[in-house]
């Protein structure tokens, strides 16, 4: 049976940097406390010209000339993304327009911070069924439309970008080899964030502040961590492996306090851990494709490498993937 391969990666990064000294111009705070408390420095924001599915855009072409895939010769275009510039259509759509990608159809899936986890997982189940096809998967946000620029709790955190993979069949023994995704709906008011303000009356009343990312962040902090942990150790547990199989983690980028909490509870070694929150914050569900293409380009990952892939984000949503380079 063959499993999704990933063929090709790529990533766009608006130009705009905005550092932690920008901030304390903006609200309340400092370059140590967020230093300390996140590990991030700078992220960045979109402009005029770089709304999401113009970053995906770019992301998906760099992709497909890493994979050496013509646009059109996709079959699929999936974005994992919470902050589409419009609801309909979606940014999987404008994307399909913009590469010229004519054969493929395109939609969009939300599981916030672990979007691009699950569309691997989506797309894996498409390869498996028909394993010729070309897929492009992108993770893509424009979480700065979305914040709050005076609560000094979230608008620290969050960064845009795009990440984007090229997959289709892989041969013997490469691809994806396991996942293990999961949801808790119950936890839903810990972190989330409301549609904009509609025209329908009885929606417009519960807007107020909410549509911007709201979050109890000392909960989350909790929840993620353990979430991963556990997630992690299933998934190795039941394909009969151990963190030392592992040649590289390409965690979800939300915090470096997070991250050292998993990697001291899984054991892992800080040197097989891809960390750039430090860059760009917390991307959502463009962080690991960034993260992973740039890994890649970095020449950090060899053919036959075991990665490691896990993510935690709103719903709450969690999950791992164990894939073969
Ligand atoms: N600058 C200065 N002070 C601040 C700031 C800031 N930017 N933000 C909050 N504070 C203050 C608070 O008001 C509070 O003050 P008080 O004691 O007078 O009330 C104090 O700092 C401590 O606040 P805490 O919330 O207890 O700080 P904590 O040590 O928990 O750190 C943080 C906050 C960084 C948000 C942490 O809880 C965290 O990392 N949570 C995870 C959040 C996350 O990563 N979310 C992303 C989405 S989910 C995901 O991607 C996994």
């Amino acid at each position: 049976m063959k499993r999704a391969f990933i063929l090709g990666t790529g990533s766009c990064l608006p130009a705009r940097k905005l550092t932690n000294f920008d901030l304390e111009k903006m609200v309340e705070t400092s370059d140590e406390w967020i230093t300390t408390r996140t590990g991030i420095h700078t992220r960045r924001i979109s402009g005029p010209g770089e709304e999401n599915y113009l970053l995906a855009a770019s992301a998906a072409r760099r992709a497909l000339r890493n994979a050496e895939v013509k646009p059109r010769d996709l079959d699929m275009i999936v974005v994992a993304t919470m902050t589409p510039h419009m609801i309909m259509p979606s940014c999987a759509c404008f994307v399909q327009a913009e590469i010229g990608a004519s054969q493929a159809f395109a939609y969009d899936l939300n599981a916030a911070c672990s979007g691009f986890l699950y569309g691997l997982d989506l797309v894996d189940k498409y390869i498996v069924s028909r394993p010729e096809m070309k897929i492009l998967l992108i993770g893509s946000e424009t979480l700065s439309a979305r914040v709050n620029w005076q609560d000094r709790n979230t608008c620290i955190l969050f960064g845009d970008g795009a990440g984007a993979s090229v997959l289709s069949g892989g041969g013997k023994g490469s691809g994806v080899v396991d996942a293990d995704l999961r949801s808790d709906g119950r936890l839903w008011n810990l972190l989330y964030m409301h549609s904009p303000a509609s025209r329908n009356p009885d929606l417009e009343q519960n807007c107020h502040d909410c549509c911007y990312i709201q979050m109890t962040g000392r909960d989350v902090f909790k929840h993620a961590v353990k979430a991963m942990e556990g997630s992690v150790q299933e998934l190795l547990r039941r394909n009969g492996l151990t963190i030392h199989d592992i040649a590289l983690m390409i965690p979800h980028q939300a915090n470096i306090r997070i991250l050292h909490k998993l990697m001291e509870r899984l054991g892992v070694a800080e040197e097989k851990v891809y960390v750039n929150v430090d860059k760009y914050g917390n991307t959502s569900a463009a962080s690991i494709p960034i993260a992973l293409d740039e890994a890649h380009r970095q020449g950090m990952i060899r053919r036959g490498d075991l990665l490691l892939f896990c993510s935690f984000g709103g719903g709450f949503t969690w999950g791992s993937m164990l894939m073969h380079w």
